[in-house]
């Protein structure tokens, strides 16, 4: 550890719309030291997900605000430096929540030790073998509770959740089309991910007319990323029985109040089931999905894509990109600018 300050990234106000680069400011502080029954955390990764806009919100969404004068909340992938823990060894790997800064004391207990050795990709713990894979796993078999063969329609298909919605899928021979933004990813949702049809939701004004040429006789499950038309529209071309998994609603995050569909009769015309969930509720089931994601990876069946960035700088600004869609794979950001440590 050779560095002697800690830079840190504050929310400093409440975001309207997109965040501003005014609503965050910069300072350095001193390296904290670790209590009895404590850790001192370097971060090596923050990473970029669409909760954070709902944290940066007075109302919070599931979790509380982050608060106002504090290092924004974040995901983290870090290593252990100091530690008074015999839970945490200096040097283990561990994934959990920091903030936009270089070190964080944690009580030993909150973050999750990453079993990774040296030929592995630290970031895929924050990815197929992290949290997206949960989501995509537990929302996809458990709230879907879907059934080989069935005709499937995932939002956001190239997005970190969505790509890894479409290859479960298909590992359980169901019929996958993917909803993505422009024709590069909508390439990369047919041609790596396997997608049966993908509809670029960009180049169409009538979604539902879209959404129903692929599933004439109704679709059965809907994984849903973005909430707003699409939802709607999904929710005009449901089959008798069909499933809508709310997992996300990001087409929403920035605005004052996330409107719902207009359509909900249909859910009773087609006896159809809508249900949201969050991952963390499988926090205890989490190995499961670990576990059989990760037999997949090395049979070659599922691919995942890291968008890493580099450079603490950029912190504030990159984390628009997710609702932009300027990015290409899981965005993380690399806190120091080299070519250092893992991965
Ligand atoms: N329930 C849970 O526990 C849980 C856990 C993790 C994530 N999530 C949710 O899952 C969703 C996906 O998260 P992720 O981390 O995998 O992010 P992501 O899909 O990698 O990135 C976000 C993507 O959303 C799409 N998007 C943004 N605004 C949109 C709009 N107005 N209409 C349509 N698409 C839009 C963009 O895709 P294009 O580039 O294709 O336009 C963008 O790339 C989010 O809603 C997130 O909140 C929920």
């Amino acid at each position: 550890m050779s560095e002697s300050v800690n830079r840190q990234w504050l929310l400093v106000n409440r975001p309207v719309g997109l965040p501003q680069a005014s609503d965050f400011e910069y300072r350095e502080v001193d390296i904290p030291e670790p209590g009895e029954g404590e850790v001192l955390l370097q971060i090596l990764y923050a990473l970029m997900d669409p909760a954070q806009r709902g944290w940066m919100d007075a109302g919070g969404n599931y979790w509380d605000p982050s608060p106002l004068g504090e290092p924004m909340r974040s995901g983290i992938l870090a290593q252990v430096v100091k530690s008074n823990s015999d839970q945490h060894p200096v040097g283990q790997f561990v994934m959990g929540v920091g903030g936009w800064q270089d070190f964080v004391v944690v009580p030993e207990g909150t973050v999750d030790p990453i079993a990774y050795d040296e030929s592995q990709d630290l970031r895929a713990f924050s990815h197929a073998l992290g949290s997206k894979g949960a989501t995509a796993y537990f929302g996809l078999f458990d709230v879907c509770s879907l059934k080989d063969g069935e005709q499937v329609l995932v939002s956001s298909a190239a997005g970190a959740v969505g790509s890894l919605v479409v290859q479960l899928a298909k590992i359980k021979g169901c019929r996958v089309v993917g909803i993505a933004g422009g024709p590069e990813k909508c390439a990369w949702v047919i041609d790596e991910l396997g997608a049966d049809a993908v509809i670029d939701y960009r180049a169409h004004d009538d979604m539902t007319a879209a959404i129903a040429e692929h599933f004439p006789s109704g679709l059965d499950v809907y994984f849903d990323n973005v909430g707003g038309e699409i939802l709607e529209a999904a929710m005009d071309n449901l089959g008798i029985g069909a499933r809508i998994a709310i997992c996300g609603m990001i087409s929403g995050y920035n605005e004052s109040a996330i409107p719902g569909p207009k359509n909900m009769w249909n859910l009773l015309v087609k006896r159809a089931r809508i249900e949201g969930f969050l991952v963390a509720d499988y926090g205890p089931r989490y190995h499961e999905a670990q576990a059989e994601i990760g037999e997949w990876i090395d049979q070659g069946k599922i691919k995942y894509k890291i968008d890493e960035r580099k450079g603490f700088d950029i912190l504030p600004e990159t984390i628009n990109c997710l609702f932009e869609g300027n990015h290409d794979g899981r965005l993380m950001v690399k806190l120091r600018d080299d070519d250092n440590g893992p991965a």
